[in-house]
């Protein structure tokens, strides 16, 4: 298997489908701002796969992705280290999607869990479309375009970076065999030095002809531990080593964020389609309102009955925000009866508002400098489509598409 050294490349992508909410927050954009301290971050609008389900009335798409972006910005992805992009405006990952579609089995793609489930679970829109179908390898495209090291996504997309290892392992199968290999492989081995090129020679060998699993490492350290070499130079010797072939494009690995704590107003995990979300731009009357109108532990008919914090969806709520001796002071009252459910729903009130308060007003400023947004978009956008050009190259030289010169 070829564990090529990966880059320092994240990419993640997210769709334009809405207003951002509370769960997006806690559950993806603070991770996505934790990362950008030690990557290089992509993030992307994922326009072209919100249109997988929602073709019939794109609207939304249109109005939420630069909405999309003002939200990230207000809670601190930042643009001065990560690249914000629009997918649809990087014709590359539509060409990178076709020439990957001719490798892909047909059963790879119907075998991915959320085709059948989706299917299965969104009963009022028909997904038995060829873009539905062929969705999750234009997320692989999207991951490949950019040769990321690591895909930070939930559970329900690890699939999704499973079959992008395939595919790009398939690809590299196909396609990592230049006509010049061999002898591109004697030129990068002179470039570490006569001592150096010796002893990948005998990891290589002891490998190859002993399926010697410690050579194969002792031979990729020595590789990631050469300065002179050029990342193409590396990935030759790579896939020399291990008799597989150049590696065109790396394979991914998940980042798997811990599945979001966040509830939504009803107990369940927060979600657009359960609605029973904190929108991002709650105003404070509605964030007041939603809570105080939660449900609570049943048992608690009247002010003067005990409940139980453990059955009372608010509780989940102080579990994300509210400090430990507060909350045994709440969990003490509610079981006495000592505190009424308002009192103790202030509590969130108050951190919510808290949370949001900022956030808001640097939404109000972007808001008020549209210009300038549009102008982090675009430099986005120009630099993704730099990389991606490099990219398609590539791929269209070792694909046969010479054509154009
Ligand atoms: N499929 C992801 C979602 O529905 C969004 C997405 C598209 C993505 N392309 C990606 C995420 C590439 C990570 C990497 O949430
Ligand atoms: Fe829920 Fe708080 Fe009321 Fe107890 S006091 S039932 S935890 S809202």
């Amino acid at each position: 298997m070829n564990t090529i050294s990966q880059n320092n490349r994240v990419l993640s992508g997210m769709r334009p489908t809405g207003l951002l909410h509370l769960g997006h927050y806690h559950g993806v954009l603070k991770n996505w701002i934790e990362l950008q301290h030690s990557y290089e971050c992509f993030y992307f609008v994922a326009d072209w796969h919100a249109l997988t389900t929602h073709y019939e009335d794109p609207s939304i798409i249109g109005e939420s992705t630069r909405d999309m972006v003002i939200d990230w910005l207000a809670v601190g992805v930042n643009p001065g280290n990560s690249t914000l992009f629009v997918q649809s405006r990087i014709p590359e990952h539509a060409e990178l999607h076709t020439l990957l579609s001719m490798i892909t089995p047909l059963g790879w793609l119907e075998r991915v869990p959320s085709f059948k489930d989706q299917q299965e679970k969104i009963k009022d829109r028909d997904l038995a479309t060829y873009g539905f179908l062929g969705y999750p390898l234009l997320q692989a495209a999207d991951i490949l375009m950019y040769k990321a090291g690591h895909v930070p996504v939930g559970e329900d997309q690890v699939a999704h970076v499973e079959l992008t290892r395939e595919v790009a392992r398939r690809f590299n199968h196909f396609y990592g065999r230049e006509a010049d290999f061999e002898k591109k492989v004697e030129a990068a081995k002179k470039k570490m030095g006569k001592k150096n090129a010796r002893l990948y020679q005998d990891a290589r060998k002891r490998y190859q002809e002993q399926g010697d699993s410690e050579a194969l490492s002792i031979g990729q350290a020595l590789l990631e531990s050469q300065q002179n070499i050029s990342l193409s130079d590396r990935e030759r010797l790579l896939g020399f080593l291990d008799g597989e072939g150049r590696i065109i494009l790396p394979e991914p690995q998940s980042l798997l964020t811990v599945s979001s704590k966040m509830p939504g107003t009803d107990g369940q995990k927060m979600s657009k389609s359960y609605n029973n979300t904190i929108a991002l731009r709650e105003s404070v009357d509605s964030v007041t309102k939603k809570i105080r109108t939660m449900p609570t532990d049943p048992a608690r008919v009247r002010r003067t009955d005990p409940g139980d914090p453990d059955k009372c969806p608010v509780w989940d709520f102080h579990r994300v925000y509210t400090d430990e001796p507060t909350k045994i002071m709440l969990a003490e009252g509610c079981r006495t009866a000592s505190i009424g459910c308002i009192d103790c729903k202030q509590y969130i009130v108050d951190s919510i508002l808290d949370e949001l308060k900022p956030i808001q007003q640097r939404v109000k400023e972007y808001l008020n400098d549209l210009s300038g947004v549009d102008s982090i978009i675009n430099e986005g956008c120009e630099h993704a489509r730099d990389v991606a050009q490099d990219t398609i190259e590539e791929v269209r030289k070792v694909m046969g598409l010479t054509g154009r010169r």
